[in-house]
């Protein structure tokens, strides 16, 4: 058998064929005819590879903020699909983002018995052989190499490799891909969007951790993006406060990203200015923002795998990466204005918003692994229609999918 004829009956490739054929139809079909992937879309190896190579391989993903590692020295690290990294603040002030690969004999630089994925060091020093490298990621020593001709002639190589990288309002992108174009021209129009909010000013001062969970990324991601699923899953949490049937979400036409208006119910508000229902408050509400900001959480998700929701005291991200076919890590974070950071009380005042946040994901995570428990059956393999507009986040993820999977992107094609 050739192996033309062997391709042709793996049946894992036939069925990421059959996959790739019906997120292009999905993707090219007006909202209004929207419909959920199948569950196979979300448990083919075949499509995760292709993810990876197409999507974690070549996109800009958010790893954390800059305001995480602000000293010389700091880092904090990563696994973007099978590479392991680490975000480096360097002498220059420099963020970069380096292999954690030692180009000896492959040992993880970080892996010194310490534990944690932030941290802060001098230089790295691989805990193997002791090859030793600076913050900007250059070889600084090498014990007991000077009879290795090769090493003499190769000296200047031996480094750890760096990726492109680019902060965003205080946002730190990584992208595998060297010849990657630049991020921030995709963002401008979420640069107008967020303008008052002074974005690059928040610190992050508290986060949620949470282990790896036996999901898909996309199936997290979807979630993540549609409020569609306030009234079902969060009924007691996140309903009250910003119900479904309130929240805006009929915005851009763009692949790349999506926004939507949680505006805070009248049985929540504190109040009204100018005709707007005002958000509860933890921390004084930042001074640049309108009575309209004040009235509600912008929800700003950035694709493939980011999202950030900036209320008027309190800025929210979130980053999922996938850790395998079936299976991702997430964090949260909890950002304040930098005029709220030294605050004594600050951990005390905000315990209350975390533990809810905390809340919250148990709530996600119960649906998102009981979907995933669902995938394999064969009633899985049709999905819905799509809530017009509450689910227009997952059609537009569609379009994106489309665009990075098959090279198009549905009538968003050739968007911003
Ligand atoms: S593997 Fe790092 S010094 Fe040998
Ligand atoms: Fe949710």
């Amino acid at each position: 058998m050739s192996i033309a004829e062997g391709q042709r009956l793996d049946p894992h490739a036939a069925q990421a064929e059959r996959l790739l054929g019906l997120l292009g139809e999905y993707a090219a079909r007006p909202l209004e005819e929207g419909q959920a992937l199948p569950g196979e879309m979300y448990t083919s190896p075949a499509i995760y590879e292709l993810e990876l190579e197409r999507i974690f391989r070549r996109d800009w993903l958010f790893v954390g903020r800059g305001d995480e590692i602000p000293d010389p020295g700091d880092w904090l690290s990563a696994t973007i699909g099978d590479e392991p990294i680490m975000v480096v603040r360097g002498e220059d002030r420099e963020i970069r983002a380096l292999s954690r690969v030692c180009p000896h004999r492959f040992m993880d630089v970080l892996a010194d018995g310490s534990s944690g994925d932030h941290g802060h060091r001098d230089s790295f020093v691989c805990p193997y052989h002791s090859w030793a490298f600076g913050l900007d990621g250059r070889m600084s020593g090498a014990p007991m190499m000077s009879r290795s001709k090769r090493f003499e002639r190769e000296h200047d190589a031996y480094c750890l490799s760096s990726f492109k990288t680019e902060v965003w309002n205080g946002f730190v992108f990584v992208n595998l891909d060297s010849d990657a174009e630049p991020l921030a021209s995709r963002l401008g129009e979420i640069e107008e969007i967020t303008a008052d909010y002074d974005l690059a000013d928040w610190v992050q001062v508290d986060r949620v951790d949470w282990p790896e969970s036996p999901a898909n990324w996309k199936l997290v991601m979807d979630n993540g993006r549609e409020c569609y699923h306030h009234q079902g899953a969060h009924k007691d949490t996140l309903e009250p406060l910003w119900p479904s049937n309130m929240v805006d979400a009929d915005t851009t036409d763009s692949k790349y990203w999506y926004y939507q208006r949680m505006f805070v119910s009248p049985e929540m508000a504190v109040g009204q200015e100018d005709g707007h229902l005002q958000h509860p408050l933890v921390l004084p509400a930042f001074e640049g923002l309108s009575a309209f900001d004040r009235s509600q959480y912008l929800l700003i998700g950035i694709y493939p795998s980011m999202f950030f929701a900036c209320g008027p005291d309190m800025l929210i991200t979130g980053k999922w990466l996938p850790t395998g076919p079936a299976s991702h890590k997430f964090e949260l974070g909890i950002c304040v204005h930098k005029s709220h950071a030294d605050d004594p009380e600050l951990k005390e005042k905000l315990a209350e918003s975390v533990q809810w946040a905390y809340d919250l994901q148990v709530e996600d995570s119960r649906m998102i692994t009981g979907i995933q428990s669902m995938l394999e059956s064969r009633h899985a393999q049709r999905g819905g229609a799509l809530q017009y507009p509450l689910e227009r986040p997952m059609w537009q993820f569609q379009q994106y999918l489309a665009h990075r999977l098959l090279g198009s992107g549905g009538p968003a094609d050739g968007g911003a």
